[in-house]
């Protein structure tokens, strides 16, 4: 480590301390800023903790829909998003009004959103759900006719797993879609002993070619549980040094080195120190948009 960065983790845990804070990271984000964190997660694994942390600050170092669901669950707590920029494209393909006109078209639908969403479209939905628990959320309702938004690939991954019908909404991840079928079948032939796994937010055709289909989270549970020496990874590149780090003797192999979210590598050491010393930017999500999108968030943490 260079003496730049020791200096800078120093300050930002001396700060932490004194703030009461607590440091929640995303699998995709920088080695750096991962090295630093109370916890590393995914999506579920994130609000979960940020749902039972009793520290009065919360350091997000991920993108805004994460901070966004730490301050529905958390309202007392300062929400602290190091760079306000790190928005999630994916996130921003639908408004809660495009959301209201596509209800109004689907009498009587259940609104499932993925959580990569703002507050407004999940005030909107009757559920939320994160690529950990989606096929478990959309089982557990009394419903057969479901709209799922925004991300039409996990919407159809989960469309393979039920029986119910699933309206779609046009999202994606610009991340995810970056991966090629014809990549897994190249690394597959060169790694023949390779398991390969993939992120439910891969296209229909990569996700078709996979061993198995997981969260981030699953991902990194499944590299140190199963006896695969080697995996081929198919999702954002953050998530490798945490496989390496946790799996010091199995190789990884990223499916695609283009999978990188460029707004989950906006937040580095520097702006983690920077936040916690201005105690900004903060993120807060209005209290009459809050409640309707907690209902949706705690309808997912009860059926997980
Ligand atoms: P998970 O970490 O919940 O699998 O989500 C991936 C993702 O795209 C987060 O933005
Ligand atoms: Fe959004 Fe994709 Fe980046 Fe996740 S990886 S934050 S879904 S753009």
């Amino acid at each position: 480590m260079e003496n730049r960065d020791a200096e800078l983790i120093d300050k930002i845990l001396s700060l932490k301390k004194k703030g009461n804070a607590i440091i929640l990271v995303h699998n995709y984000q920088l080695g750096e800023v991962q090295d630093i964190a109370d916890f590393v997660g995914d999506s579920l694994e994130l609000s979960q903790n940020a749902a039972k942390t009793d520290a009065d600050v919360i350091v997000f170092c991920g993108v805004h829909f994460m901070a966004e669901t730490a301050s529905i669950l958390c309202p007392d707590k300062v929400v602290l998003l190091p760079d306000i920029h790190a928005g999630c494209p994916m996130a921003d393909m639908i408004t809660a009004e495009g959301l209201r006109e596509r209800k109004s078209e689907l009498p009587g639908t259940i609104v499932v959103c993925y959580i990569n969403s703002s507050a407004e479209v999940k005030a909107e939905s009757d559920v939320c759900c994160t690529s950990a628990n989606a096929v478990k959320v959309i089982e557990s309702l009394d419903a057969e006719e479901i709209l799922f938004v925004p991300d039409q690939y996990l919407g159809h991954y989960i469309s393979t797993k039920t029986d119910k019908r699933i309206s779609l909404w046009p999202g994606f991840c610009p991340t995810h879609i970056r991966i090629q079928p014809q990549y897994i079948t190249n690394l597959r032939q060169e790694y023949p002993q390779a398991k390969v796994v993939v992120h439910p937010e891969c296209r229909p055709e990569v996700i078709s070619l996979a061993d198995e289909v997981l969260s981030t989270g699953g991902m990194c549970r499944f590299a140190s549980e199963n006896e695969a020496e080697e995996m081929i990874v198919g999702t954002e590149i953050g998530i490798i040094h945490r496989l390496r780090k946790e799996n010091p003797g199995k190789k990884f192999i990223p499916a695609s080195e283009q999978a990188v979210c460029p707004r989950m590598k906006l937040i580095t050491l520097e702006s983690v120190l920077w936040s916690l010393q201005e105690m900004t930017p903060e993120v807060k999500v209005p209290e009459e948009i809050r409640l309707k999108a907690k209902t949706a968030v705690d309808t997912m943490l009860k059926v997980v």
